[in-house]
């Protein structure tokens, strides 16, 4: 990856980005590990945990290979505590004018979730062509991004949320998609079992994903 990160680079890396729940910042490093081993390095770590913005700082400190970011970034707040707890990018749910003025202050890279045409062409107008399609499969899945090659035909997306290894390769396949997001790589109960070479396994079988 160029030294500079940008919403596509961050996509480009691996055909999936993990979205990651941790209730234990001693979690948060030997997952980082595992997945690392495994070929992914681009992490989403979400702030929907109280840990989140200590597993990110623990992350960016210990496994400076990682490429750490928060997800669940609903507000300019939560964007000015990622960055500053060391995240490289954010992913948001969906999208505001004030959250994306907010990521460009702090030179955040961001990767903003939309549901609909207009939230796209919302996000368009302030310069974001790099989407998170969230929750992808309940939003309309496959079907929605065709319709979408139409009119917005240079926008690349994200699609996150019910992607699973068995519908995945679906959706990498389409044009307008350049990876997919989802949480399977990472098991809860992984995480409390300290099973890291599962999550190694799940994070490996990705690469097969994009043909
Ligand atoms: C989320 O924000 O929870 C992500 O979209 C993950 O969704 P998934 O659990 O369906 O992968």
């Amino acid at each position: 990856m160029a030294a500079q990160i940008t919403a596509l680079s961050l996509m480009q890396d691996a055909p999936v980005i993990p979205v990651i729940v941790l209730h234990r910042t001693e979690h948060a490093v030997p997952m980082a590990e595992a997945l690392l081993a495994g070929g992914i390095r681009v992490l989403e770590v979400t702030l929907r945990t109280p840990q989140g913005l200590a597993c990110i700082e623990a992350i960016a400190k210990a496994v400076p290979q990682a490429i750490v970011g928060a997800g669940t970034v609903r507000n300019a707040a939560d964007a000015a505590a990622a960055a500053n707890a060391g995240a490289r990018f954010a992913v948001s749910p969906g999208y505001t004018s004030a959250l994306g003025q907010a990521c460009r202050k702090l030179d955040l890279p961001l990767l903003p979730g939309v549901a609909t045409s207009s939230e796209i062409m919302a996000a368009q107008e302030d310069g974001f062509g790099e989407l998170k399609f969230f929750p992808a499969v309940q939003s309309g899945g496959i079907q929605m991004l065709k319709a979408w090659q139409g009119p917005f035909g240079d926008v690349r997306f994200c699609p996150t949320g019910g992607i699973s290894p068995v519908n995945a390769a679906e959706f990498l396949a389409l044009s307008n998609v350049v990876c997919v997001g989802g949480s399977w790589l990472v098991p809860g109960s992984a995480l409390e079992n300290g099973h890291w070479s599962q999550i190694t396994d799940l994070a490996q079988a990705t690469h097969k994903l994009r043909a």
